[in-house]
């Protein structure tokens, strides 16, 4: 690994939200850095829901080159852009800011690391996809799979929610009284924080409804093997880490802020060595 010295030249990028003590964005796009020798450092700044305007002047005013938007900010910091991404603008969410001779560009790479975590394991296009979850998160992978061309179910444990979504990309709803719609789909989505460690043992989808030919994606990713995931394996369906989201939502960003593609591999080692240290502190 090269080693690079911060100096007059070095390029900012960094992450903004409250908290973001946790994030594991740092690790990631500073081993990307390294890895390539680029003068570049990747630092987290916790931003108040307060002064989340005078930020983002600060971004333009400072030069900051990219930056990697999170809870709480996700949606409120796009009144304040000169320009947005059109599927990050269907959305209505974005997780990175491109500055790019003083505008700054929104987009939404949370949908693409989700597609990109699945095309490693499965076809997209045309598959009977069911989708838990419709806040947030929820949201930008039913664009993801619209987009992808897949055709999607939502079930909420608010119905509400998942209509309102349905509505918006075309899919077919209900909740999760409807989880039977699992024996006929290939794809399946876990978009809540159900199984989220301290409740690992929790799970929305009863094992009887898994099935071989299914592919199975936790967004969660603490644990790394989710209750559903190994429901899922003992199952023999093909399982997806929600960790491969997050490297992939920061495969992209990285790409959208440097310009030039990822080093995945050194991005990855560098992820689940953070995630293994998070377990053992
Ligand atoms: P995020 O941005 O991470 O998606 P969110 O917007 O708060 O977070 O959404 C959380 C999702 O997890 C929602 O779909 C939520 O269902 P509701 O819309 O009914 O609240 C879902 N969720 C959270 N806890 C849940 C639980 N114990 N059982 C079922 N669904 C749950």
């Amino acid at each position: 690994m090269q080693k690079t010295q911060i100096n007059g030249k070095t390029q900012l990028a960094c992450i903004i939200g409250d908290p973001v003590y946790h994030s594991l964005s740092p690790i990631m796009h500073n081993s990307a850095y390294q890895s390539l020798g680029l003068n570049w450092v990747y630092v987290a700044f916790r931003v108040k829901k307060e002064n989340l305007q005078s930020a983002v002047m600060g971004i333009k005013s400072l030069g900051i080159r990219g930056v990697s938007v999170t809870i709480p900010h996700k949606v409120a910091v796009l009144s304040l852009l000169d320009s947005l991404d059109a599927v990050a603008e269907k959305i209505g969410a974005i997780n990175t800011i491109v500055n790019q001779n003083g505008k700054l560009y929104g987009y939404n790479t949370d949908w693409e690391g989700a597609m990109l975590a699945l095309k490693e394991k499965t076809r997209i296009q045309g598959k009977k996809v069911v989708l838990i979850g419709a806040g947030g998160a929820g949201r930008a992978i039913a664009f993801g799979l619209k987009k992808e061309g897949a055709e999607v179910t939502i079930l909420n444990r608010t119905v509400e929610k998942a209509k309102n979504l349905a509505k918006e990309i075309d899919a077919k709803f209900g909740g999760l009284e409807d989880l039977e719609v699992i024996k006929e789909s290939d794809i399946v989505v876990n978009a809540t924080s159900v199984g989220m460690h301290p409740k690992h043992h929790e799970c929305i989808v009863p094992k009887e409804l898994l099935h071989s030919n299914l592919t199975v994606f936790d967004i969660v990713y603490t644990p790394k093997e989710t209750e559903l995931l190994k429901r899922a394996k003992e199952k023999g369906a093909k399982i997806v880490y929600g960790y491969k989201m997050l490297l992939y939502q920061a495969v992209r960003q990285f790409e959208l802020f440097v310009g030039r593609s990822a080093p995945t591999a050194v991005m990855e080692e560098a992820l689940l060595r953070a995630l293994q240290d998070t377990k053992s502190s």
